[in-house]
């Protein structure tokens, strides 16, 4: 996605500043270029040399060096990241001064900025500071973070830069499309557990990463996004509301309360088929033999199908071996607009793996993609939602 972009990043004098050479080192691998100017706050907490080396560029901080440096620099971005960025450069962009190398290239460039504060939670909570803050999220200029957590004084409270996979994620939003604004959209995600008793259960290998791959790539592209989650490990991407579930019933009563706010619903959850008659309400002895009597779960998809005022809705097949045509008729019985059919048992395809391999089914025309990563099959899933939708369904 960054491959050919030019981005201008801006360190300044916080003990995050050495999280900068990860963020550099993942930009780069995305195929930006990257130039950086230092302040000199920053040099305190990270040497030049070390963000010479991990960009692959000199560093620029003084402006002395060359005259005309802060205004060719802005002029040469795509983009502009100032990461950390302390109380102290928040409140002179928002000030409009310009007294070093980084203050003067913000005020001369015309694109995109993102900026990831950093900072103690009391500077973080002063009014002036979120006086500055909200000026510039008004002004338009993106902001990633910060979050709570202990901060290196040793107190707890909000103020650390934000993890560097969402300052990532800022970056790729800021250089993607924006063909999915204004659309709602409800994803599930994850695996649902029946519970036998309080702590047994019955559930299935989903790691949620497909669920939450089309989450973060609908988010990306200007969606509103809602994520109903079965229990998972992965973190959810920044500005999504997530609600987590556990059951199926949970699930099936998370989405009847926000399908009909939803413009496009997708069900990539791998909801349980069956659930234990009765949940047992203590720990059920050890003994020689159990039996557990099942009994269906709602189909929810089924459900969603059935509503008047509906949704584009897509579903997904896991079938072992290439059944397409059970998948098939999953789209006519449930009554959905598409069904993402992937063969479960191939290797690199379905359950907890980063990758898929998938048939796009939809009322025209079947689409064969090759075995691809869980986000790109979200990038054709989402171009072909809109090709449909944008003809009328
Ligand atoms: O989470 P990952 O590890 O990334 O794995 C991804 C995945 C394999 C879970 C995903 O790609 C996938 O295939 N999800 C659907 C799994 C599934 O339940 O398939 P199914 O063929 O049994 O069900 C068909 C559709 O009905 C699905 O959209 C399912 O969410 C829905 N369903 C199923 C049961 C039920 N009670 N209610 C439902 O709505």
């Amino acid at each position: 996605m960054l491959k050919d972009r030019s981005i201008l990043l801006g360190i300044t004098g916080s003990v995050a500043a050495y999280k900068a050479i990860e963020l550099i080192k993942g930009l780069r691998q995305e195929g930006a270029s990257i130039k950086v100017i230092m302040t000199e706050a920053s040099k305190r907490f990270i040497t030049p040399l070390s963000i010479e080396l991990a960009s692959g560029n000199s560093v620029y901080n003084d402006m002395f060096d060359s005259p005309l440096s802060h205004v060719s620099l802005s002029a040469d971005a795509d983009l502009f990241v100032v990461a950390p960025a302390t109380a102290n450069i928040i409140g002179k962009y928002a000030n409009g001064i310009a007294d070093d190398l980084l203050s003067t290239a913000l005020l001369a460039f015309k694109g995109t900025i993102i900026m990831a504060p950093a900072m103690n939670w009391r500077m973080y909570e002063n009014p002036v500071f979120q006086k500055n803050l909200q000026y510039l999220v008004s002004l338009g200029i993106k902001t990633v973070g910060p979050e709570r957590g202990s901060l290196a004084c040793g107190e707890e409270g909000i103020g650390r830069m934000a993890d560097i996979e969402k300052i990532m994620e800022a970056v790729r939003t800021a250089f993607s499309k924006q063909d999915l604004a204004g659309e709602n959209i409800l994803v599930t995600a994850g695996p649902t557990r029946e519970y036998i008793d309080p702590i047994r259960y019955i559930s299935n290998r989903s790691s949620g990463k497909m669920g939450y791959a089309i989450a973060k790539i609908a988010k990306r592209r200007g969606a509103d996004v809602t994520l109903i989650s079965g229990p998972v490990s992965i973190k959810p991407p920044e500005g999504i509301e997530v609600i987590n579930i556990e059951t199926a019933g949970e699930m099936h009563a998370a989405v009847m309360d926000n399908v009909s706010m939803s413009s496009i619903f997708i069900m990539a959850a791998a909801v349980a088929d069956f659930m234990p008659s009765e949940t047992k309400g203590s720990k059920i002895d050890k003994k020689e033999r159990l039996s557990l009597n099942l009994v269906k779960t709602v189909d929810i998809l089924e459900e969603a199908g059935r509503f008047k005022n509906k949704p584009f809705i897509v579903g997904f097949a896991a079938e072992t071996g290439q059944r397409l045509d059970r998948a098939r008729r999953k789209l006519v019985d449930k009554d959905i607009d598409m069904i993402v059919f992937n063969d479960v048992s191939k290797a690199g395809s379905g359950f907890d793996v980063d990758t898929n391999e998938v048939v796009i089914i939809d009322r025209k025309v079947d689409r064969r993609l090759p075995l691809m990563y869980k986000d790109d099959v979200a990038m054709v899933l989402f171009d072909r939602i809109k090709e449909l939708k944008d003809n009328g369904r």
